[in-house]
């Protein structure tokens, strides 16, 4: 689980991305075809990505009609979710797009309809996409010592690629940007668990995939292939 072929282009794309709320359009013909054959790429391990073009996003987004839906299979973890929406959201960075993950951005009696959902299917975010009206911006985080007990050099002391997963994963987006995760790291491997007071336990998994995919980018920037495997609380990560 949590497998995917990761791009050069995302090493800068996890730094470069804040979310936008206002677009002065979507995106044109050739972005939506190379986005539209990511989401196959993405629809795997229990999740499928689909683009849509039309009404859905509440008014809060503003000059774009794009978005993508992540429809999770029941009993899908809400990790892989993250994941692969965040594997998403870089790749159009990359290329260039604005986007903003919405857990209640949008109407779910059109997108249900839209997507025709199953029984055993559910929808918990979509993604807007379209062109920013404005760059991005570096977003506010939680301290680096907050976040793993660890200062850069402390980290880069256990390995390059440990720093450069854990510096990825700590800018992960999170709903209200709670950023709900520990990350812990060692010799050996880094983990990313939940904390032991969320406030906001409805996207906490989630988030938790989002931080993982930026955490597997950060060892991939540093020539690491990540393997992740399920510990108590949250997935560690050898690389
Ligand atoms: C699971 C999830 C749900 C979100 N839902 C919304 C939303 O409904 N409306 C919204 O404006 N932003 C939403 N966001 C965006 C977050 O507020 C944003 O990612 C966070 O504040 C961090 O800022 P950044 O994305 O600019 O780095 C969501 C983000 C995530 C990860």
């Amino acid at each position: 689980m949590f497998e995917l072929n990761i791009e050069k282009s995302w090493c800068d794309a996890v730094y470069a991305r804040s979310s936008v709320r206002k677009y002065t359009g979507a995106p044109d013909k050739e972005q939506l075809d190379r986005l539209g054959v990511l989401c196959r790429k993405l629809s795997w391990q229990g999740v499928t990505i689909r683009m849509f073009k039309g009404p859905g996003l509440r008014s809060q987004i503003r000059g774009t009609d794009v978005y993508a839906v992540i429809i999770a299979k029941q009993g899908t973890p809400m990790e892989v979710e993250g994941f692969m929406g965040e594997a998403l959201v870089l790749e159009a960075t990359a290329m260039g797009l604005g986007s903003c993950w919405l857990g209640a951005g949008y109407y779910p009696d059109i997108i249900s309809r839209n997507v025709n959902l199953q029984n055993d299917e559910a929808v918990h975010c979509v993604i807007a996409l379209g062109k920013a009206q404005l760059p991005a911006f570096a977003p506010k985080r939680k301290p680096l010592e907050k976040v793993c007990g660890m200062t850069e050099a402390q980290l880069g002391e256990l390995g390059t690629w440990q720093k450069e997963a854990v510096l990825a994963a700590r800018v992960a987006p999170s709903a209200i940007n709670m950023q709900p995760w520990k990350i812990t790291a060692d010799k050996t491997s880094v983990t990313i668990s939940e904390p032991t007071a969320v406030l906001y336990k409805k996207y906490a998994a989630l988030d938790r995939g989002i931080c993982m995919l930026h955490a597997t980018v950060g060892a991939f920037k540093a020539g690491r292939k990540a393997a992740w495997k399920k510990v108590d609380g949250g997935y560690a990560m050898r690389a």
